[in-house]
């Protein structure tokens, strides 16, 4: 498969594949400012923890020292650590050397993505594998390859993909709209299913691992990802079913110590009430819109990184 990369640095400003287009059109976005880029990132055209870190750092490279643009860059999107720890790295650097840093971090995610794809391959037993996921953790939300979905990619180059179970994850469909995508170009088997329906489906027997990605692993080992990987844990735990966080050294954060202690990020009620522009609920209808939640780490089979596998 073609790897189009969901970020890079071409000619002087960031491109980036608008994901809020996707699958409809495959749009390439052109950002020149920190103001153009913090706007993307709000409003997901670019998103997943990896890919908002190399964004982060691209955009220092665009603040050309301005602190406090650098600053609402940092602070654009509170959950995902990838987006704070690459900002911290590039800021304060010379121009010319943070630039040789940004595209350092792409360059790592490309390579950590293809560690991980590896790792994970070789840590889970069987050859027709039927794996669950959710959200969106393929190259989509990194550079070239994904995270929990590298694996899946691995799997299935290597011949031991059975099928994927994709769940639709609401409100944004990240699932729905972005993982069917990229699995559908890999040539991938795959079927999308509704959210509530994960936990069922661990505990009727379909499904020999869940596979995850990670916007935020605290020192303890509890991982914050996209909202509904919570019940997944829970579903798996019942079913005795594998449930394996796949996240880069980048998102592991040394300095939280408990999931805890990590800001979930609230978004607006129009998320809820609505899917893709039109109503699904009477008008003034109020909702709540954690786009993440904590799972604790004794629900975590397993934490692959791209240098080592943690058991917490
Ligand atoms: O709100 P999003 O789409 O940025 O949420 C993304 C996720 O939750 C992913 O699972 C996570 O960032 C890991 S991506 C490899």
């Amino acid at each position: 498969m073609r790897h189009v990369r969901t970020i890079d640095w071409v000619d002087g400003a960031i491109e980036m594949i608008d994901q809020t287009r996707l699958p409809d059109e495959l749009v390439t976005l052109r950002i020149t400012t920190v103001d153009e880029l913090i706007a993307a990132i709000r409003r997901l055209a670019v998103r997943g923890a990896p890919a908002l870190g190399v964004a982060g750092a691209l955009g220092v490279v665009l603040a050309r020292g301005d602190q406090e643009a650098i600053a609402r860059l940092r602070a654009a999107r509170p959950t995902a650590v990838n987006l704070a720890w690459a900002v911290d790295r590039v800021a304060g650097l010379p121009p010319a050397k943070a630039l040789r840093a940004a595209l350092r971090i792409r360059d790592d995610d490309i390579a950590a993505c293809v560690a991980m794809g590896e790792r994970g391959a070789d840590l889970l037993e069987g050859d027709r594998l039927r794996i669950m996921t959710v959200c969106n953790t393929g190259g989509l939300a990194c550079v070239e390859r994904g995270t929990a979905l590298g694996v899946v990619q691995t799997l299935h180059e290597r011949g031991r993909l059975a099928e994927v179970l994709a769940l639709e994850t609401r409100p944004l469909l990240q699932g729905a709209r972005l993982t069917t995508w990229e699995l559908a170009r890999m040539g991938a088997p795959h079927r999308l299913v509704v959210d509530s329906a994960g936990p069922y489906l661990l505990a009727r027997g379909g499904v020999d691992a869940v596979l995850i990605g990670a916007d935020r692993i605290a020192a303890n080992g509890d991982v914050a990802n996209k909202v509904g990987s919570y019940a997944l844990a829970l579903g798996a735990e019942r079913a005795g079913v594998p449930f394996i966080v796949v996240a880069p050294e980048s998102t592991v954060d040394a300095g939280t110590p408990t999931g805890e202690h990590i800001e979930i990020e609230d978004r607006g009620a129009e998320e809820v009430v609505s899917v893709r522009g039109v109503a699904t609920a009477p008008e003034g209808t109020r909702a709540a819109n954690p786009a993440f939640d904590v799972t604790p780490h004794d629900l975590v089979t397993a934490i692959v990184t791209e240098s080592r596998v943690i058991r917490p």
